[in-house]
């Protein structure tokens, strides 16, 4: 597992992570806890060392997991866990973003991780008006001052969001949705990004699990996954499930890239490799429901870069045949 530098902390973090929205199972049907640990032992033992989490994730059960996996491990200092606020239910908006909140919403992560200080927290997908117009960056700074947070990022929905949050004082990290299907950040954030020392986090690597190849158009989601109950933004932004493209149409494009791909390599691996091949990128972060998943995905780091002329075919495929597709925010 290679590692890449992250400027803020001050502290190189392993370029492939582990998204834990499914271990709040609430939002990707159930996860039970045996499988939540184990998918996290399976990174771990890969060699996975940074975490992605929220506070609104199972209601704090993400966080509570995490911190109970890692409590007594001897190397847990070589751990980085990134988490999120502003989303949490209550009080609620726009209560969430006074400094007030932000402090307990901290201190509340603070507990249930069972640590002193938060390596990273991240606003959580808010408007650029709340961003713009609460006190919450101001809240974090003043955090940070007290060591209640090593550092403090964002997690943003468009392009127009990540470029207001270049902008913000002391911010360490964006979080971004990119992938094969979401290619507007190569020209739009990554240069300025890279010259500012912003470290990017990327989500959604798979766009939900299409970019893995293994849905067809007899798959089902349970109803309590977001895949069946999101799939066309009934509940959030549509950006979040299958990176805005509508399934069926996604299924169609999958099958397109399909023979593309080099022999001997999973298409999620595959997927995974063609985000780290951009040097502007800290940490790829999939989600994984499974052991196996997280296992194959953190294999990724070693494989060698996808050529020059795939890279150049997947970015025609993109702006000829994709982006038209994709809705909501971006
Ligand atoms: N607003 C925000 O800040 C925000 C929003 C979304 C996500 N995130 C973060 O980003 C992380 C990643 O995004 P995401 O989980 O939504 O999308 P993703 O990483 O693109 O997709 C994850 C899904 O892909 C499938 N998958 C993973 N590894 C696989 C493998 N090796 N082979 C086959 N299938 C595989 C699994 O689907 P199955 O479940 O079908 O097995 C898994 O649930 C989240 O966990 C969360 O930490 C943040």
């Amino acid at each position: 597992m290679k590692e890449r530098w992250f400027p803020a902390l001050r502290q190189a973090v392993t370029e492939i992570g582990l998204g834990t929205w499914q271990l709040g199972g609430t939002e990707w049907g159930d996860v039970a806890e045996a499988d939540a640990l184990d998918t996290l032992a399976a990174a771990a033992d890969a060699g996975i060392r940074f975490i992605d989490t929220a506070d609104i994730y199972g209601l704090g059960r993400s966080e509570s997991l995490i911190a109970r996996f890692l409590k007594g491990r001897s190397d847990r200092d070589r751990f980085v866990v990134a988490t999120k606020l502003g989303r949490y239910p209550e009080p609620g908006w726009p209560d969430n973003f006074t400094r007030q909140t932000v402090r307990r919403h901290t201190e509340d992560s603070l507990r249930r991780l069972g640590v002193d200080a938060l390596d990273l927290t991240q606003t959580h997908s808010l408007p650029l008006e709340v961003m713009r117009d609460t006190p919450i960056f101001d809240a974090l700074r003043e955090l940070r001052q007290e060591d209640k947070i090593r550092a403090f990022g964002a997690s943003v929905e468009s392009i127009e969001e990540a470029r207001f949050c270049l902008g913000v004082e002391g911010l360490a990290s964006l979080q971004i949705i990119f992938n094969i299907f979401r290619q507007r950040p190569i020209d739009e954030i990554f240069d300025q990004a890279k010259a500012q020392g912003v470290a990017i986090i990327v989500r959604l690597p798979l766009a939900s699990g299409l970019l893995a190849g293994k849905f067809t158009r007899q798959t089902r989601f349970a109803p309590t996954d977001h895949r069946h109950f999101n799939r066309d933004g009934e509940k959030f932004n549509v950006g979040e499930t299958f990176a805005g493209l509508p399934f069926e149409t996604g299924l169609e494009l999958v099958e397109r890239m399909r023979p593309w791909f080099p022999e001997g390599v999973s298409m999620a691996q595959a997927a995974l490799r063609w985000c780290l091949d951009f040097t502007a990128v800290t940490t790829v972060i999939p989600g994984a429901r499974r052991p196996e998943q997280a296992r194959s995905n953190a294999a990724a780091s070693d494989l060698p870069p996808l050529s020059g002329e795939l890279h150049s075919r997947l970015g025609r495929f993109y702006q000829r045949d994709v982006e038209q597709h994709i809705r909501g925010k971006y």
